[in-house]
């Protein structure tokens, strides 16, 4: 195998928490911490991608040689993906995107009140960016989707496989102490668009990217 197996693909890797803005100083979040997608952009990046990382905030610094496109909300994610993909080889998308943003966004700061000691805030669905990829992909391109589930894992894993037309799932079971979100490690299983399957050990998020963009390769050799 040659050390740069990427060579001239154009990847897309997203990273971190997507914020969705209450009100001006205000923002709902998760507990991504950006590492598994900047491990990812790392790996892509050695071996030899031209790599965009599309990121929320995070506390990490990029890896070097990488391009890196700050986001903070899923609308911004998804204009910075869809507006890219058309020059894109292939996408991954380890960040972990907002289900449901606020209904409004108050222009200014919401305030308490004396007579109120409940706030009831009502969200609406983020666009799907993952199933707008899927609408738009070229037979061409490589499209990876992670699934972070705290139950059924595998069973919604292959539902999103499917649905979302993906080459590739990285199911990532996120209710377990000391994997998922914000640790050094983690334990996935890639399930394959042919249905065959591999669960890694837990070990590091690098050593999980590194697998990862093998399999990326792999597939691209497969197209
Ligand atoms: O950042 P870390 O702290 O290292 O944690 C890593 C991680 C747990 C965040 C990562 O491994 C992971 O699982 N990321 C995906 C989290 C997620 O949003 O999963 P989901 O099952 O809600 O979404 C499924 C897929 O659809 C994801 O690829 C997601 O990017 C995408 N999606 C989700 C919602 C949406 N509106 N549009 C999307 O495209």
């Amino acid at each position: 195998a040659t050390a740069t197996p990427l060579a001239g693909k154009k990847l897309l890797v997203t990273a971190g928490g997507t914020r969705e803005a209450l009100d001006p100083v205000r923002f709902l979040t998760n507990r991504s911490s950006g590492k598994m997608g900047y491990a990812v952009a790392a790996a892509a990046q050695q071996a030899g991608a031209d790599v965009t990382l599309i990121t929320a905030p995070t506390r990490l610094s990029a890896p070097s040689g990488v391009t890196v496109v700050p986001i903070e909300s899923t609308q911004d994610l998804e204009q910075a993906v869809i507006s890219r993909l058309p020059k894109a080889d292939g996408v991954i998308m380890a960040a972990a995107v907002a289900d449901f943003q606020p209904l409004h966004q108050a222009e200014q700061k919401i305030k308490k009140s004396a007579d109120n000691d409940q706030l009831v805030l009502t969200l609406k669905k983020t666009p799907d960016i993952l199933r707008e990829v899927a609408q738009r992909k070229r037979v061409d391109q490589v499209v990876v989707g992670f699934a972070a589930e705290t139950q059924d894992l595998l069973a919604n894993a292959q539902k999103k496989l499917a649905t979302k037309h993906l080459d590739l799932l990285v199911a990532n079971d996120v209710s377990q102490a000391g994997i998922g979100f914000n640790g050094d490690n983690n334990q996935v299983t890639f399930l394959f668009k042919d249905g065959h399957r591999d669960q890694t050990p837990i070990t590091s998020k690098r050593a999980i990217a590194t697998a990862l963009i093998e399999h990326v390769a792999k597939i691209f050799t497969e197209k």
